[in-house]
C-alpha cells in the first residue's frame, strides 16, 4: 500500500467512529432538551391546575421559549443513527416541513411565555393547550412511537 492510500485508509477508519460518537452526543443532547421541555410543560400544567398565579409559570415558559429555536440545529444529517433514537427519516426527507413545524412551535412558545408574563390564568391555559398541540404537530409526522 502506498503512503497516500494508507493515510486515506487510516483517516476513513478513524472518521466513521468519530462521526458515530458525534451523532450519539447530539441525539442525547436533543433528547435531554425534549425531556426538559416535557418537565416544564408539566410544571405549567400544575400552575394552571392550582389556579395560578400565572407568574409561577414564567420560569418554565422561559426555559421552553429559549430552547425552541435550537431544536432545528439538533437534527443534523446523519443523526438518525448512533444511539437509540425515535427520530423518523421524514425529518430529513421533508426538511422544509420539519423546520416549518419547528418555527411554528417557536412562535407558540413565545406566546406561552407572553401569557405567563401577562398574568391572566385563562390566557395561560389556552396558550398551554396550543403549545401542547404544537408539540404534537411535530411528533405525529416526525417521531416514532415508543418501543
Ligand atoms: C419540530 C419538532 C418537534 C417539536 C416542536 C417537539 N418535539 Fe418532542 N420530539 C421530536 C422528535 C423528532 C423526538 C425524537 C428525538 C430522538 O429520539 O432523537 C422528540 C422526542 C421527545 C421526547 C422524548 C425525549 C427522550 O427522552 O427520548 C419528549 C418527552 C418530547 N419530545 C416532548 C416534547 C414536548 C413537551 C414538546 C413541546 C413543548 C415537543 N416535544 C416539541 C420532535 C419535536
Amino acid at each position: 500500500m502506498n503512503r497516500a492510500l494508507l493515510a486515506a485508509t487510516l483517516a476513513a477508519a478513524v472518521a466513521a467512529p468519530v462521526a458515530a460518537l458525534a451523532s450519539a452526543a447530539i441525539i442525547q443532547e436533543r433528547q435531554a432538551g425534549f425531556k426538559m421541555m416535557g418537565d416544564s410543560m408539566r410544571a405549567i400544567q400544575a400552575v394552571v391546575q392550582a389556579g395560578g398565579p400565572a407568574s409561577a409559570a414564567v420560569e418554565p415558559a422561559r426555559a421552553i421559549a429559549e430552547h425552541a429555536p435550537k431544536i432545528k440545529t439538533l437534527f443534523p444529517a446523519g443523526s438518525d443513527q448512533g444511539a437509540r433514537t425515535r427520530a423518523l427519516p421524514t425529518i430529513w426527507s421533508d426538511r422544509a416541513g420539519f423546520e416549518g413545524r419547528a418555527d411554528a412551535f417557536t412562535a407558540q412558545a413565545q406566546a406561552l411565555l407572553a401569557a405567563a408574563r401577562g398574568g391572566d390564568l385563562g390566557a395561560l391555559r389556552s396558550a398551554l393547550e396550543a403549545t401542547g398541540q404544537a408539540c404534537g404537530n411535530c411528533h405525529r409526522p416526525h417521531r416514532a412511537p415508543e418501543r
